[in-house]
């Protein structure tokens, strides 16, 4: 009986082993792979040829990448499109900002008001977001001097990058407000792009309200 279960012990601990070894093509036994590699669904694969990617797949049920796409929505997508005349709302029911995208837009948008009321997290969630969307630019208390706007010397040649930044902290924008932040943020003024489709609604109302307190800095 002994025997038997040091035999048992011995063979089990050996294919256990066995399992572990992995490297190069082979990559080792696994118990319940679909567990591991569960099937990723991403959002705009549009895969019609039932055929591809046949060898991509870990499962070896020659099932193929086609198997990953949405077989049942249009064009394959695994995303659906909205339902024709709905307005998307984010998680605290706001609709999407309505203002136009002209001086008429922008003038209005100066009474807007952040919908968040000043606090220390928020500024804290503005300083991240306005590093990381506005800093190189505007530099670190929004000075206009960034890096890009800084400009780099290549043989012994000043190049500027993005010439025209502007400063935050100059007497021409003290006076702005967090509305006209958000709008500017949202379709950019000028020489600087739109930032609309980058940063969210709430988000830029963080920044807006960072912004603000930059200037009082
Ligand atoms: C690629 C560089 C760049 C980035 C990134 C950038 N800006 Fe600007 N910004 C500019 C430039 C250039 C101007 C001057 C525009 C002009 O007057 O033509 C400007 C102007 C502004 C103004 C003044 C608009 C006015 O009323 O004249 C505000 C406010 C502003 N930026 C805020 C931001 C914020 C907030 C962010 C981050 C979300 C940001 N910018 C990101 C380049 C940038």
């Amino acid at each position: 009986m002994r025997l038997i279960t040091n035999l048992f012990l011995g063979v089990s601990a050996a294919v256990l082993l066995v399992g572990c070894k992995a490297g190069g093509d082979y990559q080792g036994l696994e118990y319940a792979p679909n567990m591991y590699h569960s099937v990723a669904y991403e959002p705009l694969k549009q895969i019609t040829d039932k055929d591809a990617g046949r060898w991509v797949n870990s499962l070896d049920n020659d099932r193929g990448e086609f198997y990953n796409s949405n077989q049942y929505n249009p064009f394959a997508m695994n995303m659906r499109l909205p339902a024709p005349h709905t307005v998307k709302r984010d998680a605290r029911g706001w609709l999407p900002y309505r203002g136009a995208n002209d001086s008429t837009g922008l003038r209005l948008a100066n009474k807007l008001v952040n919908p968040f009321e000043t606090s220390p997290a928020m500024l804290d969630q503005g300083k991240v977001l306005f590093e990381t969307y506005c800093k190189h630019c505007h530099g670190p208390k929004a000075g206009g001097d960034g890096k890009v706007a800084q400009g780099v010397k290549i043989d012994d040649v000043e190049h500027s990058m993005y010439p025209g930044v502007a400063n935050l902290q100059g007497d021409a924008y003290k006076n702005i407000t967090e509305g006209h932040i958000f709008h500017v943020i949202t379709f950019g003024k000028g020489l600087m792009g739109a930032h609309g489709s980058q940063v969210s609604e709430e988000d830029r109302w963080k920044i807006a309200m960072y912004v603000k307190e930059l200037q009082k800095k």
